[in-house]
């Protein structure tokens, strides 16, 4: 089966079919979601905090998403593959923008790349998108400007917020940008730019009318222990499974009940009997 194309995304906007998008920052965690069914993986700079451990996105480095990006691609065969252009990677200049576009998109073998913003970089979007790479919008809460937008809260409640991204989205679909996800913004605006715009809106605590959904892989399974808006679902909690079945191998580690012989290798007597003669010869 051939991987699901930037036209069979858009084309599922047109007839009206929900699009589904989960991150994923590694080759198992691939496999599993690819299994699953979802459309779209972002290898998303969130990888910072979910898998490196960083406080936000900022100190995630291109070398990173490539690594990671690259994983995903070997893991997975059917879903379009998102990888995200970390902070300062697009925003000093438009050939630098470019040729990062260009390294991310060679070098992970992914469809398409993901930036934060709006007008302010459309021209960026225009130029990678004349140049033939896929690029995905994200409006809303960008978490590259959490400094600037004062923390993780949701934006765009004010009438001029509001109309600002609305704006923003506008800028993006003109620059070329095949889809833009919405990001923690109140489900009423989200409903008019997903009406509004030609091409798909994924939403993360943008509400139901959007034309499809994200969330962070570690947030739906429960293996993030940090922030935790109120738009997400997690759907196992994976960290108490997963911390049972360890406290399980310590604790036959410790009271000998692992390994078993169905776990251990053997060898012929003959040869066991010589080896410890020889052993008692040494001195
Ligand atoms: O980096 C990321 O995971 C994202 C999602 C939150 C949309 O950008």
């Amino acid at each position: 089966m051939s991987r699901l194309t930037i036209t069979d995304i858009k084309k599922k906007k047109e007839v009206g079919g929900k699009i589904t998008m989960l991150t994923a920052y590694d080759y198992p965690t691939a496999n599993v979601v690819d299994e699953a069914g979802v459309d779209m993986f972002l290898v998303g700079d969130s990888l910072g905090m979910v898998v490196l451990g960083y406080e936000n996105t900022l100190p995630v480095t291109i070398e990173e998403m490539i690594h990671h990006g690259k994983a995903v691609v070997r893991g997975s065969k059917k879903a379009l593959v998102v990888v995200d252009m970390p902070f300062l990677s697009y925003q000093v200049s438009k050939e630098d923008a470019l040729r990062n576009a260009g390294r991310i998109i060679c070098q992970t073998g992914c469809q398409a790349v993901k930036l934060e913003g709006g007008i302010e970089i459309a021209e960026v979007v225009s130029a990678m998108t004349q140049a033939g790479i896929p690029v995905m919008g994200h409006l809303g809460l960008t978490p590259q400007s959490v400094g600037q937008l004062g923390g993780f809260k949701v934006q765009g409640k004010e009438f001029t917020v509001a109309q600002k991204i609305i704006k923003d989205a506008l800028a993006l679909e003109d620059a070329g940008a095949f889809s833009i996800v919405l990001e923690c913004v109140p489900r009423q605006l989200a409903a008019l730019v997903t009406d509004k715009l030609g091409i798909p809106i994924i939403g993360i605590g943008a509400g139901v009318d959007c034309d499809g959904q994200v969330l962070v892989f570690h947030d739906v399974v429960g293996l993030f222990k940090g922030l935790r808006p109120k738009f997400v679902q997690q759907y196992i909690d994976a960290f108490s499974l997963m911390s049972e079945a360890l406290r399980g191998y310590v604790r036959d580690v410790k009271n000998k009940s692992f390994p078993q012989e169905k776990n251990s290798y053997n060898m012929e007597g003959e040869v066991i009997e010589r080896l410890k003669k020889e052993v008692g010869e040494y001195s």
